[in-house]
């Protein structure tokens, strides 16, 4: 799972994939796929259906996108995709880079983008203290801000954002990943929002949020949410947020997953738990790793056919969960289009490949496709 400092490397990341993302091909319609496939229902399995159009009965399937990927996955977004939601482009660091800057142009060719091939959009993130700019917590000469100073900052800049794209972005990301991965230290993380704002932060971003938009739908969004202790905490947080009337309407539920963990019937009590609690459910950034967090090797430095049939069978049982929620889960969202742009090759080992999307870095659907589709 992702611990704390590792998206120190999230920027360099977000620059090398950029620059990298241009050189693929583009997958293809129903046409028969290559390659080695799941035994058993073979006919089935060369027969490339939109997922779109699949899981059009259960929720909406969506991917996370950079702007260029509007291009160079042109043909996965547009066959495959009900939902965007922008990786990188809606972020504070993003949108205010600096104090005064103001930058929307790559939020604004996602969210038209969308709205040309008749798809929804997430925001994604209004706070998250990885994407919490310098200035934002600095007064004129470098030193500390004073709370009220944030505070007021945090408001403007929710309000304008959500404001901006009020009535175009369905669901918003108000808050992202503010539990502690510890029992330890309290129910939230110690983060600079934290400290400079108390617990109240939360709180003032949803009703920002909503204040801006009523229409739209408000999310807490975290990893390793499906973990026992951290599930607690947020079971916690969230009660007490919906007992002091905030509005809060959804949890997301990252979903960065590897082929170890979690076992499927903790993501089946967590979306359980979340629901229970009145709340909507998301799974807002699937993929599969096929590293453990804390695994730095490179042992699977090549993608074999037993690689490709043992990812196919953990999306496989994924997915019939996720179904089984059907009632609860409004969308799946899949981090990235395809191997070749997800972050995992990039963090926690830069360069390292790895394979935790459903399309091949050549943009063909793999067996993990076919076991999500064919059911
Ligand atoms: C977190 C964030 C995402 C993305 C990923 C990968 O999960 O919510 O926006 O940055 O980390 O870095």
């Amino acid at each position: 799972m992702p611990p704390p400092a590792r998206v120190t490397l999230l920027a360099g990341a977000i620059a090398v994939m950029t620059a990298l993302a241009g050189c693929a091909s583009s997958a293809d319609g129903a046409r028969p796929a290559a390659g080695p496939r799941l035994s058993g229902r073979r006919d089935e399995r060369t027969v490339v259906r939109s997922l779109r159009d699949v899981y059009e009965p259960y929720f909406a399937i969506g991917a996370a996108v950079e702007p260029q990927t509007l291009v160079t996955h042109h043909e996965i977004l547009t066959r495959h995709m009900a939902s965007l939601t922008a990786e990188n482009h809606m972020k504070l660091h993003m949108v205010r880079p600096f104090r005064g800057t103001t930058s929307y142009a790559g939020a604004d060719a996602i969210v038209s983008f969308a709205e040309e091939h008749g798809m929804q959009v997430r925001g994604h993130t209004l706070l998250w203290h990885e994407a919490a700019p310098d200035w934002f917590f600095e007064d004129d000469s470098g030193r500390p801000a004073a709370a009220g100073t944030v505070r007021e900052r945090l408001r403007e800049h929710i309000a304008a954002i959500v404001a901006r794209y009020r009535g175009r972005v369905y669901a918003w990301d108000v808050v992202n990943e503010a539990v502690s991965d510890s029992s330890g230290t309290g129910i939230l993380r110690e983060t600079r929002w934290l400290e400079t704002l108390g617990p109240s932060y939360l709180a003032d971003a949803f009703h920002a949020a909503h204040e801006a938009d009523p229409d739209a739908l408000l999310f807490y969004n975290d990893y390793s949410l499906v973990e026992p202790g951290k599930r607690a905490r947020t079971v916690e947080l969230l009660r007490g947020l919906i007992a002091d009337g905030v509005p809060v309407h959804g949890v997301g539920m990252q979903g960065h997953w590897t082929m170890t963990w979690p076992p499927v019937d903790l993501i089946d009590q967590a979306i359980s738990a979340y629901s229970e609690l009145g709340l909507r459910v998301e799974i807002t950034e699937l993929d599969v790793s096929f590293y453990d967090w804390n695994d730095h090797s490179t042992r699977f430095d090549s993608f074999t056919p037993g690689m490709d049939e043992a990812l196919a069978r953990r999306y496989g049982e994924i997915f019939a969960v996720l179904r089984e929620h059907a009632d609860a889960i409004d969308a799946v969202t899949f981090w990235g289009a395809a191997d070749d742009v997800s972050w995992l090759n990039y963090i926690p080992v830069r360069g390292r490949p790895n394979y935790p999307l459903l399309f091949d870095r050549d943009h063909q659907p793999k067996a993990a496709f076919f076991a999500v589709t064919v059911f």
